[in-house]
């Protein structure tokens, strides 16, 4: 048996674990900096739970309000900058996968001098900022991930940054700041984690721990569908999507992603597809394409998910989902070359050609 497991991370999850934790985060550092999106961390209360902390605790801070969805890497450099003209010795993040993913790459730059065309080569070490991670919806796991994930347009992709000094050192993590999320982030963040647990299954790196993590993931995610069909989670099923979201994030900090995510960042980068909705949109055909690889243990994965098929799957994402869109030609083919020269494509199971890639993105979109 061989297992490799790290995971630095401190997690702490409950009911108002923000609150709760005024005594972690008073020995963070003097002055933070809030990593977040535009809005989402001051709609959903995180954002006023932690500055009363500060407050209290006579921490100072400033707000860096700039990341957009797919954060970019100009966004990142702008955020490090700001962080070194405001003194921050510690960030906190709060947000979904863009702001946490930002805050990474930003507690990097804000400590070590990387020139941008140097930014996705390699995996990092050295001295980044210290690191809070505060979710505000349940998909990324990237509160306990060593990966940040940005726009790559000389790519024309989206590539990870990895290293890991990157994972975050806490992170805080309830269900109550979800319950304002509309019902589409809702639905195609649970689709994101449910992806990193079906992938991280179905990775070369997949071992009996990680796999123990996923299947309880799956689990949970899969015993909420009619809430997540019917938008009527409570608060404690949201913490429960919360904490597969979490297990996923520890999954995928081991196993990597797979060529889901490396197929659905083109559906990202040049449709704007939700992340999440990507993911989903490419899942059952990629359980296809392993099964008639004759990769048995997706008959596994299906099974924990209540499913005797990829076509089940298919239906069971369908009414998530809803109408598909549509493909291209030209655009199976950019797709399938940009994907297959993705790094996480190496993690899969069975080596996929670029022609296999191509099925599947023709298969998931009707494409004959
Ligand atoms: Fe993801």
């Amino acid at each position: 048996m061989e297992i490799s497991f790290y995971l630095p991370t401190q997690v702490r999850m409950g009911r108002n674990i923000v609150e709760r934790s005024a005594q972690a985060l008073a020995g963070f550092g003097k002055r933070a900096m809030l990593v977040t999106g535009r809005s989402s961390a001051v709609k959903c209360g995180a954002q006023a739970d932690v500055t009363a902390i500060l407050e209290k605790n006579g921490q100072t801070w400033v707000v860096f309000d700039q990341v957009m969805s797919n954060p970019t890497v100009d966004c990142v450099y702008a955020g490090a900058e700001l962080a070194r003209r405001e003194g921050a010795d510690f960030l906190i993040a709060i947000g979904g996968g863009s702001p946490m993913d930002a805050a990474k790459a930003i507690a990097l730059l804000a400590r070590q001098e990387i020139a941008p065309g140097d930014l996705f080569k390699g995996e990092f070490t050295g001295d980044v900022l210290p690191m809070v991670h505060i979710p505000t919806t349940a998909g990324t796991g990237s509160e306990v991930t060593q990966y940040a994930i940005l726009t790559n347009d000389a790519a024309q992709t989206k590539t990870s940054l990895s290293g890991p000094m990157l994972f975050s050192d806490l992170a805080l993590l309830d269900g109550k700041y979800m319950m304002g999320l509309s019902h589409r982030t809702t639905v195609n963040t649970a689709v994101d984690a449910l992806s990193h647990v079906v992938e991280g299954m179905l990775s070369v790196k997949a071992n009996p721990t990680t796999d123990l993590l996923a299947a309880d993931a799956i689990r949970r995610i899969t015993g909420n569908y009619q809430g997540l069909l019917s938008d009527t989670l409570t608060v404690e099923q949201r913490d429960e999507l919360l904490y597969a979201s979490m297990l996923g994030g520890a999954v995928i900090a081991q196993t990597g992603t797979t060529a889901v995510h490396s197929m659905g960042y083109s559906l990202t980068y040049f449709w704007g597809t939700d992340h999440g909705r990507a993911n989903g949109l490419l899942m059952a055909e990629f359980a296809q394409v392993l099964l008639q690889r004759g990769y048995d243990k997706t008959r596994e994965v299906l099974r924990l998910m209540g499913m005797d098929s990829p076509a089940a799957f298919r239906t069971w994402l369908d009414a998530l989902l809803g109408e598909r869109e549509t493909i291209t030609d030209a655009e199976v083919e950019k797709f399938s070359s940009i994907a297959i020269q993705a790094k996480n494509i190496a993690n899969c199971p069975v080596v996929l050609t670029k022609e296999e890639l191509a099925g599947v993105y023709r298969k998931s979109f009707g494409l004959a």
